[in-house]
């Protein structure tokens, strides 16, 4: 059995980094084994214009440990008032990799997102004549439509009319939880990714429900029966580039997800890498690792791979902290619920 695997050093498409002290309890976990990440805007107040971005950046680059090479990769959220100048102007500086659009109220801090998408159109366009990805969290927000079925919804009813409105549109569909988001993917070829996560690599509905409630495995969007995980298992686990990891490691503080009214997020950045390869090797698949968690997101960015490596071993079960703490609290770590056997080598 393959007991040592070597690959270019993963990417993160999609990470919550948060600010201030959170930001610093979290970054670490990210920046130990990956080079880069798309940094999700949604802090409160966002990062809506291009001065907010430089200056989440810096705070960013400030809080990394001494001696760390990672990058972030800046984003702006996409608001009916974004100035499509300024958006262009932030993406020829070499600020920002993408631009994130959130249905209004679709998750968390979200409610300065898109409501009239009429409204949005020049951007879109000008991010079409420019080549600037946008990111989208893809569900339906209308009351009416049942939790499970946000996703799909929102792929006939918003996410095809932009692509079709605005041609030459690279968008990448974030964090899927569907078999329609991979058929959708997989049909149409250009300029169209999607980033799947660790967690809904490894849950579905019940783990959320059943035996009581469990709040450390409520994330948004919410994870669906067994039948979708296993299309995006196989999707992640296929070598199709269109699909590529975005983690949306998102951490919360125990006592905001343990509550009456707990915050959607899963935070995944400690223990991704161990649970990929865990994901991989039972489908027999750790040879598509390097392009799920490395190559395919570059190549949809158009930026390198990178070029230094990242070296697992395997060996007897490893464990990982249950909690990370920080100076307001703990925040829990993903628990796959299996034994891992992966470490990324130090
Ligand atoms: C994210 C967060 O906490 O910011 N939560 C989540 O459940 N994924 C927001 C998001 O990406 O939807
Ligand atoms: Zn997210």
């Amino acid at each position: 059995m393959t007991d040592t695997l070597r690959i270019r050093r993963p990417d993160d498409w999609h990470l919550h980094l948060r600010d201030g002290d959170m930001l610093r309890a979290v970054l670490p976990e990210t920046a130990r084994h990956f080079a880069r990440a798309i940094i999700m805007p949604n802090l409160v107040p966002p990062v809506i214009t291009g001065a907010d971005a430089g200056a989440y950046r810096d705070r960013i680059l400030a809080a990394l440990p001494v001696g760390s090479k990672f990058q972030p990769l800046m984003t702006l959220y996409l608001t009916e008032e974004t100035n499509p100048d300024d958006v262009a102007a932030a993406y020829a500086s070499g600020l920002i990799a993408a631009v994130k659009l959130y249905p209004a109220g679709a998750t968390t801090n979200s409610a300065s997102g898109v409501a009239n998408f009429d409204k949005v159109r020049p951007v879109l366009e000008r991010m079409a004549d420019i080549g600037l990805p946008l990111c989208v969290h893809g569900e339906v927000t209308d009351s009416d439509i049942d939790i499970f079925d946000r996703e799909a919804v929102f792929i006939d009813r918003v996410l095809d009319p932009i692509r079709r409105a605005t041609p030459g549109l690279r968008v990448v569909m974030e964090h899927i939880t569907t078999s329609q988001a991979v058929d959708y993917i997989t049909a149409h070829d250009t300029g169209l990714g999607a980033t799947i996560t660790t967690h809904h690599l490894v849950i579905n509905r019940n783990h959320i429900l059943v035996g009581g409630i469990h709040p450390h495995y409520y994330c948004l969007p919410v994870a669906k029966r067994e039948t979708h995980r296993l299309a995006l298992v196989s999707a992640a686990t296929s070598g199709d580039a269109r699909f590529f990891l975005g983690t949306d490691s998102a951490p919360h503080m125990d006592d905001a997800k343990e509550t009456a009214c707990g915050c959607a997020g899963c935070f995944t950045a400690t223990n991704t890498m161990s649970i990929l390869a865990e994901v991989f090797e039972r489908e027999d698949a750790l040879d598509q690792l390097e392009g799920f968690a490395s190559l395919h997101g570059p190549g949809f960015y158009r930026l390198d791979a990178n070029d230094s490596y990242l070296t697992l071993t395997r060996g007897a079960a490893v464990t990982y902290p249950a909690k990370i703490t920080t100076p307001n609290g703990p925040v829990t770590v993903f628990d796959p619920g299996f034994d891992l056997h992966w470490i990324v080598a130090p």
